[in-house]
């Protein structure tokens, strides 16, 4: 929630203020499908980046991040240039898109607070984006869809951030919906929700709190073998792409094509189970898309490995890497009397890394918009 006593402290006169929210997501499957045409399908969570906002009547737009303790300032007409203080960029990106397209505003204070945990794999950042834009959007009269936010969000994180996320994050942040996950085609961005009846199960997200410095350069990495890939086979998306087809590349780009191929299938088969209430077969989908992300896309770490092993160790029906890779957080699949093995799972990651794992529960919720305190 809003700390309205900082705000007030921050800013003064908080009554002035409108407050707006947006989730994090985690994706159940498709990872690394979203740059490459591919289906995913993930859940907005109930938690959330807050952001409280009012026209400040001058030329100016002040930023302050709760989470950082940390106030920028800079003028309408200093946009372009990207701060100093790295979370100030996600924001700044928003106003940059929108300027960009031809949107005016206002001098604006913003307050931004959060509970989602940074670099666990939840997208923060799409929480950033997608809450800023609903907050100076709707103060300025700026009528989006949802789709077009999405696509400001992912753009502003794209050129002004400089990494070159999909789109996933950003959509699932403005359509997230209670209760369901988004199945969604990142090619024709056509959508479907599916329920989430997990029966007696539930999502548990396991942060290693690890982040490997490679992650974003891997992460870019990764996109130029996919468009590698479709230039060598002369294909323009991989929905054109048969499994029969990647025989002639190069063996590493043959391993990522074929994680890409197979995971958009799993995605199609998670879909299928979750609708007939197949949770053990959704569980068994992840496992397999954790070991495609490990052997084929190279994207995991032992950390992570370890955390899956385990969980396959206890007979969890499922459990994989969530998001980009290189660290942040597994998704399992468990019984609510399965919990146990929290304690002992913990104790032996802080024993092999020194490290110690956080446990969030978590929930689907509604996407970015404005709410009252
Ligand atoms: C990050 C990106 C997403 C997606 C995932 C991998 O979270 O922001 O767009 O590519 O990695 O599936």
């Amino acid at each position: 929630m809003i700390d309205t006593v900082k705000l007030n402290e921050v800013f003064g006169d908080a009554k002035k203020f409108r407050f707006f929210r947006a989730p994090g997501r985690v994706n159940i499957i498709g990872e690394h499908t979203d740059y490459n045409d591919g289906f995913v399908l993930p859940f907005a969570v109930d938690k959330f980046v807050f952001c409280a906002i009012r026209k400040n009547k001058s030329k100016k737009v002040r930023i302050f991040s709760a989470l950082f303790d940390e106030m920028d300032e800079f003028g309408l007409d200093d946009i372009e240039n990207k701060s100093e203080k790295f979370w100030v960029n996600y924001p700044k990106g928003i106003l940059w898109v929108l300027k960009n397209s031809g949107y005016e505003f206002d001098g604006m204070d913003i307050f931004l607070d959060s509970n989602l945990p940074v670099g666990a794999g939840l997208s923060s950042s799409a929480a950033i984006e997608l809450a800023v834009l609903s907050a100076v959007s709707t103060v300025n009269g700026i009528k989006l869809d949802k789709e077009s936010m999405a696509k400001i969000g992912q753009k502003a994180e794209n050129e002004f951030v400089g990494v070159r996320c999909g789109i996933m994050d950003q959509f699932t942040s403005a359509f997230g919906k209670k209760g369901q996950a988004i199945f969604l085609d990142t090619m024709t961005l056509k959508y479907k929700y599916v329920p989430l009846n997990l029966g007696e199960y539930s999502f548990l997200i396991i942060d290693t709190n690890v982040k490997h410095s490679l992650a974003s350069g891997e992460y870019n990495l990764r996109r130029k073998q996919c468009e590698e890939i479709l230039k060598t086979l002369n294909k323009k998306s991989f929905r054109e792409l048969k499994i029969s087809e990647i025989e002639i590349l190069p063996e590493v780009l043959q391993k990522r094509a074929k994680h890409v191929l197979m995971e958009n299938e799993r995605v199609l088969k998670s879909v299928e189970a979750l609708e007939n209430g197949d949770i053990e077969e959704l569980g068994r989908l992840l496992y397999e898309s954790h070991q495609s992300l490990k052997e084929l896309y190279e994207v995991s770490c032992e950390e992570l490995d370890f955390v899956v092993d385990y969980l396959k160790d206890k007979d969890i029906i499922g459990g994989r890497m969530v998001g980009g890779g290189f660290g942040g957080s597994v998704i399992a699949l468990v019984k609510r009397e399965e919990k146990n093995f929290e304690e002992d799972l913990a104790e032996k990651f802080r024993k092999k890394f020194s490290i110690d794992l956080t446990f969030e529960e978590i929930e689907s919720e509604d996407g970015a918009k404005e709410i009252t305190v």
